[in-house]
């Protein structure tokens, strides 16, 4: 069936919505593209302020038939429309049906559970691709292992462990809050603390559990060369790499047999260390009580909302990811982007994933709910690449 668009980006009137629109250059890759949403008067303004021929749909994320109807109309579609859980979901279920290309930024695990258990069998009998978690959760952690482990595959070794360490200076979008709130209201708490929550479903056993558990130590880290500090997005990020290997053991060529990954925030002290495990713990605090809630609705930013355009590029992004070999080598991986983690490299990482969607032929013929890692592994790095994102991995013993 022919398609009126090659791309859809939809949620396009949000804070990460505009910014992803000014960054997509479809047109002067002689493709087709419209941005869509739910109000028709911030549609066509954007529409104005990009100057573009770009199509305009109108439908409601909650409408299954509008929904269906903009699946139908496009070879790919791209999402910054959420909470994700109550604005993307009738949209991938229509995107499997139609056969459409998926990606987004969500962080919402257990919708992602949702979205395997539902979706994956058949979007992977019809080769769609389904692509969440391609912001800053989780592209950077899931391409970093996959960088480590292919190099110590170059060196004939297995990936044993990889550890990562994120430093960052970033703002809080509306949208972000509205996510963290809707989960801690919808979703079973359970969800959040299993470290395998995103396994293929025959590979969820108790030993597998046990064996990943997350590591929440502080303590000085030689080979990262910080104090490890729990990190806010770990408990996504981990999820998300261990998919991956896990997907990729199914084909016979996973990272290790006894791979494993634990993630971290950066830090210069102890006392640092627990500083932000407080503040993690109050956060969470917070976030478990209706009056927490009140408080961080009330005092944090509106949906729509997000930081300066002056906070946005005075941030920046860096991981480390440090694996060990089945011989002993230890691969240091590097990624740093001159840009807040939320936004700028966020958007980078969904646009480079979206365009590489709609040149799904020359993408691994893997299809199905898949991770950063999986659907594209080398092409989104070397895309990113292209574009301010740094990329080093080396031998350091
Ligand atoms: N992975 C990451 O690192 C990362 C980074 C940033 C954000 N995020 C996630 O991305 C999402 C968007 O963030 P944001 O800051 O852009 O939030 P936002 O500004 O609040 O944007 C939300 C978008 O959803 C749209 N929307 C709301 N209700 C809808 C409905 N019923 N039907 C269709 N569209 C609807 C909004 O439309 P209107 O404009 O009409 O209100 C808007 O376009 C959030 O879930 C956030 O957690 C992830």
């Amino acid at each position: 069936m022919s398609k009126t668009y090659d791309l859809v980006l939809f949620g396009a009137t949000g804070f990460t919505g505009v910014q992803a629109a000014h960054l997509f250059d479809v047109e002067a890759r002689g493709m087709s593209w419209a941005i869509a949403g739910r109000n028709r008067d911030k549609l066509e303004s954007l529409k104005a302020e990009l100057d573009s021929d770009v199509g305009v749909i109108v439908a409601d994320g909650r409408d299954a038939a509008a929904m269906s109807e903009l699946a139908a109309s496009t070879r790919v579609v791209c999402s910054t429309a959420g909470p994700f859980a109550l604005y993307s979901d009738a949209l991938v279920a229509a995107c499997v049906l139609h056969k459409a290309h998926y990606c987004d930024i969500t962080g919402e695990t257990p919708w992602v559970r949702r979205l395997i258990d539902a979706h994956h069998d058949k979007a992977e009998a019809d080769g769609t691709k389904i692509v969440p978690m391609c912001g800053f959760d989780s592209v950077p952690s899931d391409l970093g292992a996959w960088l480590v482990a292919h190099t110590l595959r170059e060196r004939d070794e297995q990936t044993t462990t990889v550890r990562a360490a994120f430093k960052m200076k970033a703002g809080l979008n509306g949208g972000t809050l509205a996510s963290a709130l809707t989960s801690s209201v919808h979703e079973s708490p359970r969800a959040f603390i299993d470290p395998i929550l995103l396994h293929p479903a025959d590979l969820r056993t108790p030993a597998e559990r046990d064996r990943h558990q997350d590591d929440r130590k502080m303590a000085y880290d030689e080979a990262l060369g910080v104090v490890t500090a729990p990190f806010v997005m770990a408990a996504v990020n981990t999820r998300v790499v261990r998919r991956s290997n896990a997907l990729l053991s199914e084909e016979g060529h996973g990272y290790g047999d006894s791979f494993s990954y634990q993630e971290f925030l950066g830090v210069k002290s102890r006392r640092q260390a627990w500083l932000v495990a407080a503040g993690l713990g109050s956060l969470a605090g917070l976030l478990a009580t209706p009056p927490g809630r009140w408080l961080l609705k009330r005092f944090g930013p509106d949906p729509g909302e997000g930081p300066s355009d002056e906070q946005m590029d005075g941030g920046y992004t860096s991981a480390v990811h440090v694996g060990v070999g089945s011989k002993g080598t230890v691969v240091k991986a590097k990624l740093t982007y001159p840009g807040d983690p939320g936004n700028r490299a966020t958007l980078r990482f969904l646009v480079s994933a979206a365009l590489l969607l709609c040149d799904a032929d020359k993408l691994p013929k893997r299809a199905g709910v898949l991770t950063p890692a999986t659907a594209f592994g080398a092409s989104l790095m070397d895309a990113l690449h292209a574009k301010d994102v740094s990329w080093t991995a080396e031998v350091v013993a």
